[in-house]
């Protein structure tokens, strides 16, 4: 009764891109598209680093820790940016704003 009642998580990308309103627990990698995001996804099993993007919890939210699989990718690919998540290894447990990393952006 209670996921009845949870109005699920918003995802907000660049202007572009309208909000998406999602069930809450679900992975992002299975929601977004090409057509819906801005978010481009490759392996979808936190391999490729395709998906790296800046993400942060709003209005108080949390999102679960990144396993340490991910921090280890992370480390190599977007050294020192605390924000830098893999899209495809998030399940969203809170609103969102999600900002894909270009390549000037990664960090290396
Ligand atoms: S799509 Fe490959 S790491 Fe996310």
């Amino acid at each position: 009764m209670k996921d009845m009642q949870d109005a699920g998580c918003v995802v907000y990308f660049a202007p572009e891109y309208p909000p998406l309103r999602l069930p809450r627990g679900v992975n992002l990698s299975e929601h977004l598209t090409i057509e819906n995001s801005p978010v481009l996804f490759g392996c979808r099993t936190g391999i490729c680093g395709t998906c790296r993007s800046n993400v942060e919890a709003l209005n108080g939210g949390r999102l679960d820790s990144p396993s340490e699989d991910e921090i280890s990718l992370l480390s190599i690919i977007c050294p020192g940016n605390p924000a830098a998540r893999l899209a495809c290894q998030i399940n969203i447990t809170a609103d969102v704003k999600i900002t894909p990393l270009r390549k000037d952006e990664y960090g290396l």
